[in-house]
């Protein structure tokens, strides 16, 4: 159906549609008669939405900051979700794991070979030399925010410091790759790229995913791939980059007991970096530190 030139915009911004999204629907279905894989239209934000994305993603940063700022040898992961918890909801936001799924905890905290969904646990205690992932995703006012970092504990081993080095390389890459009307398969050949040169492999089994109004929307973003391939990024969308990338074998096992936290199966290292990125009719925006 043709929307009129003066009619309220579909994205529902409250703008003409010849002042909003006509310039978009002109590429977007160019692109799609060529037959590009084009977005659905419910993950294009409005610029209300990314006003409360971005408030979210602010605290979700605050969040980290926090834990950066306390992480220590000797706590417990326990610890750590204490405080995600705490500084979460005294900024009157909820964590999104929370229950998420069955999750019982706040946040996931991922050691060493726990490529991810590590579940804090006060038994399981920072050691010197641990590599920790902690991922913190919270939901303020509806909106959805997800990013992780990498902790070096102590003293950790040139392995893992590299590691850990080439895998923020790689999230960094990937994000660099992505640009308005582009490809999700984009990220995925960067990404994997980079951490191959090292003899690194990627984890296929999780991807990064869209966000904002839900935790995962589509798509999802692997980030092993090739390039023009898979869905187009358009201007409006949110996704987040976040490469698991283990020094031996991409394979994992998920721990049968608690359901949640996955290994690898080699018992080599893994790491996770994670951000936000919006696309811009120009560019890209990064939500999160
Ligand atoms: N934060 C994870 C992500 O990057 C999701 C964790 S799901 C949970 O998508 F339930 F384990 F929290
Ligand atoms: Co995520």
């Amino acid at each position: 159906m043709e929307i009129k030139k003066n009619s309220p915009c579909w994205c529902g911004s409250g703008k003409k549609y010849k002042q909003c999204h006509q310039k978009f629907d002109e590429i977007y279905n160019q692109m799609k008669l060529k037959g590009h894989h084009m977005p659905h239209r419910d993950l294009i934000k409005n610029s209300h939405d990314i006003a409360g994305v971005k408030k979210s993603a602010e605290i979700n940063t605050g969040v980290l900051d926090e834990v950066a700022s306390k992480i220590c040898v000797g706590m417990s992961t326990e610890q750590i979700d204490q405080i995600v918890y705490d500084y979460t909801v005294s900024h009157g936001a909820i964590p999104a794991p929370l229950n998420y799924e069955g999750f019982p905890k706040s946040c996931c905290t991922s050691i060493n070979d726990v490529v991810c969904h590590g579940i804090p646990d006060e038994n399981t205690i920072l050691k010197d030399g641990d590599i920790v992932n902690v991922d913190v995703s919270t939901i303020f006012h509806g909106y959805y925010s997800d990013a992780s970092r990498m902790f070096m504990i102590g003293n950790v081993s040139e392995d893992a410091r590299k590691l850990v080095e080439v895998t923020k390389e790689c999230m960094e890459l990937g994000i660099q790759a992505i640009k308005p009307w582009g490809h999700v398969g984009d990220i995925g050949a960067a990404i994997a790229a980079h951490a191959h040169k090292f003899g690194y492999r990627i984890v296929r089994d999780y991807g990064g995913h869209g966000i904002g109004k839900a935790f995962h929307e589509d798509p999802i973003v692997m980030h092993i791939g090739s390039k023009n391939t898979g869905m187009v990024l358009t201007p409006g969308m949110m996704i987040t980059v976040e490469p698991m990338v283990n020094a031996g074998d991409w394979k994992l096992f998920i721990d049968e007991e608690d359901g949640w936290t996955s290994f690898t199966r080699d018992g080599s290292l893994s790491a996770q970096w994670e951000n936000m990125v919006l696309i811009t009719d120009t560019g890209i925006e990064i939500l999160s530190y």
